[in-house]
């Protein structure tokens, strides 16, 4: 086997790892809470997840390749096990939060996909391609299915935690120190991302973009107090969902492929800012607070132009991935 199949091969175990981790945490995602429409949309992901790692594994084999027992770093990094953990949320509140994850991950496998799809391109596989482009086109139904119902579940979610005795100015304020902690949090990851691998304008953008955030969360403190509110140090449930921590221990992957597994986690964190802007936007409506919405979509605009800089990387990281085997051989 050459370098580059083998390299191919190992990309191939990265996504097996990867739906496998997303197939069990989607599945308990459809247990949790009282949103059944939720419920089942989460639940048939999780059925999806599985045919696809399935589908990988076959054609892995195939190649002369098994999958690794071993957890890949993007698996690792998406960690989903704290939320179940999750307390002091009501229940409904837990589907809503599990929609926006689930947004996320939809996205951090889009990425995942571009990226095999683009290298294997590049290798000549064009099997593990038209595969890769297959379940990458899954994962953006999976995204636009789960958009499409997320200001259904935020309604829901407000009516059942005004019902149950919360005002509506008490759950914007709780959101808004959600939203600032998980802030607080991507400003380190980002510039902790700027200072790792080996191309520039990657790191400039991640240094570019946790400046912007800073003034986020600054904005959003000076929002919060205007609302009679303080900063709270809980850990918001977003910044849980991205482990951040195991990355240090990261081995047998050069700068390069670095690189990648930060542009796909950094359009991860991206997409799941959109999805909790887009619900405390809706929340905002629905609890008449005109001001806030307005800052909340301005940095929502702010998200989707950083999701879309790192999303025009991801290519050609993938491909000068190969490219550099290729030389080296
Ligand atoms: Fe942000
Ligand atoms: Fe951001």
């Amino acid at each position: 086997m050459t370098a580059i199949e083998n390299r191919i091969n190992t990309y191939l175990e990265d996504t097996i790892s990867a739906e496998r981790n997303f197939e069990h945490a989607l599945a308990s995602f459809g247990e949790a809470g009282e949103q059944g429409k939720v419920q089942s949309m989460l639940s048939s992901f999780s059925a999806k997840a599985k045919t696809q790692h399935e589908r990988l594994t076959q054609l892995l084999e195939r190649r002369g390749g098994s999958p690794s027992t071993a957890k890949t770093i993007l698996a690792q990094t998406l960690a989903f096990t704290p939320l179940s953990a999750q307390i002091g949320q009501g229940s409904s509140e837990k589907n809503t939060q599990h929609l926006m994850v689930t947004f996320a991950a939809a996205a951090a496998e889009m990425a995942m996909y571009e990226s095999l799809a683009v290298a294997a391109m590049t290798a000549g596989d064009t099997e593990v391609a038209s595969l890769a482009r297959t379940l990458q086109s899954e994962e953006q139904d999976d995204y636009n299915q789960v958009w499409s119902i997320l200001h259904e579940s935020v309604r829901e979610s407000f009516e059942a935690a005004t019902a149950s005795g919360s005002s509506p100015a008490e759950l914007i304020r709780t959101y808004v120190q959600d939203a600032i902690a998980a802030e607080n949090s991507f400003e380190t990851q980002l510039n902790g991302f700027s200072k790792e691998g080996n191309d520039p304008a990657i790191q400039s953008l991640f240094a570019e973009h946790a400046v912007e955030t800073k003034g986020q969360y600054e904005a959003l403190t000076t929002c919060l107090e205007a609302l009679g509110g303080s900063t709270s140090t809980f850990k918001s449930l977003l910044a849980h969902v991205f482990n951040f921590a195991p990355k240090i221990a990261q081995v047998g992957y050069d700068a390069e492929e670095r690189m990648t597994q930060n542009l796909m986690m950094a359009f991860a964190v991206e997409n799941a800012e959109v999805a909790m802007y887009e619900c405390l936007a809706e929340s905002c409506r629905l609890a008449g607070d005109a001001e806030t919405e307005s800052l909340v979509l301005r940095i929502q605009q702010q998200e989707k132009a950083t999701a879309e800089k790192v999303w025009s990387r991801i290519a050609p990281k993938a491909e000068q991935s190969i490219l550099e085997l290729r030389s080296a051989a």
